[in-house]
């Protein structure tokens, strides 16, 4: 690969109106300082965490369409909770997954359609509402003993633009501050409309907050996933912090990275993006520098052929990856026509692993026989009819998730970070300017383990 010296690009649309969802934010001063790396190794980082932040944070439990009939539950497991996520007819609610009587767990199933609970244990029953309907023998027990009715116990449950979040906290702050994003900014992807059409759940051998970090940069995609350097503007990423820790980058596709020195032969990967557009890349017309636009065109005519709303999304949304993070572990890569919802979840007692759960949704087209485009890395095959919800694909750490090369090539790589980062020899991170949202993740994520 012939490569040069280059200049960043950090505007992805200098002309964007400041209120523009695509405007760059002002640059924040984050300081210089380097943090300590216990946190990725240390069994006690578990305990800290879970006290000061997952169990006080609001997470992203799920998708709205995962819960569209009467009755429709999910559970949401974090370390040793397990939540159960369903629709009553109050609406979305959630409960810790445990029977009031002895404690026993009352689901194991991950998802299925419930309007009660019966615990396995002696079969007290409970409602979706979380109302305890029967105790078994109850004339059995003294009524200062269970005369209160106990119920499931309820957790913090609401929902943003199609996606659900829960909060295990007594007091959990408002659900948009926490989420930290500008106002309309999911809205316009049309989440409760989309459809989960695959959804895979791999072990990784790092701390989650590798994951995190790896995925909040372009700085790593020339050496890591060298074959997306002539399709992919790395460079040229725009990087946006906003507050509670929530983060943007939008990473330029349909143009060659910087790096090359040929910026104006269209490349394989930009005939195959093209391709994917529904442009035939043997008659187009321009050079490397007019792909991104004639993407951008192609899908604005195809929304309109196929009666799709995209008034509210500007040209480079069509073209580009808006990588958008929420705190503390979560990466959406939007795109009006499918979303990659990304959680980096701890593991339950080992700091060195976590799992990458992945779901794809697509906004279903009406068209039955139509397959994935092949930039969505979906297996071959992969029904995106949106008609069934495909069950959790699981991994171990030893079994290969089908993520696609560019996952693999991830999932292959952060354990030698991981295992550098814990040696004597290693001071902490160095971050540069492309690293900018891995430093505004660590300045929330010390306020969060520090707050008493
Ligand atoms: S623990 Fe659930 S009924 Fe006894
Ligand atoms: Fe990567």
């Amino acid at each position: 690969m012939e490569t040069k010296k280059s200049h960043r690009q950090t505007h992805i649309n200098p002309q964007a109106p400041a209120s523009s969802l695509e405007a760059k934010q002002p640059d924040l001063n984050l300081g210089t300082e380097c943090y300590a790396t216990d946190g990725y190794f240390d069994p006690q980082s578990i305990t800290l965490e879970f006290q000061k932040l997952w169990s006080q944070s609001w997470l992203l439990a799920g998708v709205t369409s995962d819960l569209a009939e009467l009755g429709d539950y999910f559970l949401f497991d974090i370390q040793h909770e397990s939540i159960i996520v369903t629709r009553s007819k109050a609406g979305i609610q959630a409960f810790y997954n445990v029977c009031s009587h002895r404690g026993a767990m009352l689901v194991t199933e991950p998802r299925g359609n419930q309007k009660v609970f019966v615990c396995p244990f002696h079969r007290w029953t409970f409602r979706n509402s979380g109302d305890l309907v029967r105790i078994t023998d109850e004339d059995t027990f003294d009524p200062r003993v269970v005369g209160h009715r106990p119920g499931l116990t309820k957790v913090a449950c609401e929902t943003h633009a199609g996606l659900i979040f829960i909060s295990m906290a007594d007091d959990p702050p408002p659900l948009k501050q926490a989420i930290g994003l500008p106002e309309g900014y999911l809205e316009p992807y049309q989440i409760d409309k989309m459809k989960v059409v695959r959804h895979v759940r791999s072990e990784w051998g790092s701390n989650w907050k590798v994951g995190v970090e790896a995925f909040y940069e372009s700085y790593h995609l020339h050496a890591v996933h060298p074959e997306t350097t002539g399709m992919m503007g790395d460079l040229n990423v725009q990087y946006d912090l906003y507050p509670s820790g929530a983060s943007r980058m939008i990473v330029p596709l349909g143009q060659p990275s910087p790096r090359l020195y040929d910026q104006t032969t269209v490349n394989e990967g930009l005939q195959f993006l093209l391709g994917e557009a529904g442009i035939d890349p043997t008659t187009f017309k321009g050079d490397a520098g007019d792909v991104r636009g004639a993407i951008q065109s192609a899908k604005r005519e195809r929304a309109e052929r196929e009666g799709l709303d995209y008034s509210d999304f500007v040209d480079g949304q069509l073209s580009d990856s808006w990588a958008t993070g929420i705190f503390p572990n979560v990466q959406i890569g939007c795109h009006p026509e499918a979303l990659f919802l990304m959680r980096f979840m701890p593991h339950i007692s080992d700091p060195q692993r976590f799992y990458y759960d992945t779901m794809t949704l697509i906004m279903p087209t009406g068209d039955a026989d139509a397959t994935a485009p092949q930039w969505m890395g979906l297996p071959e095959g992969t029904d995106i009819s949106g008609r069934q919800r495909p069950a959790t694909e699981n991994y171990s750490l030893e079994e290969d998730a089908n993520l696609g090369l560019v996952l693999s090539q991830d999932a292959a790589f952060l354990p030698r970070v991981q295992q550098g980062m814990r040696s004597k020899g290693f001071t902490g991170q160095l971050w540069g300017e492309q690293e900018q949202r891995l430093r505004h993740f660590h300045v929330e994520l010390q306020r969060r383990l520090e707050l008493a």
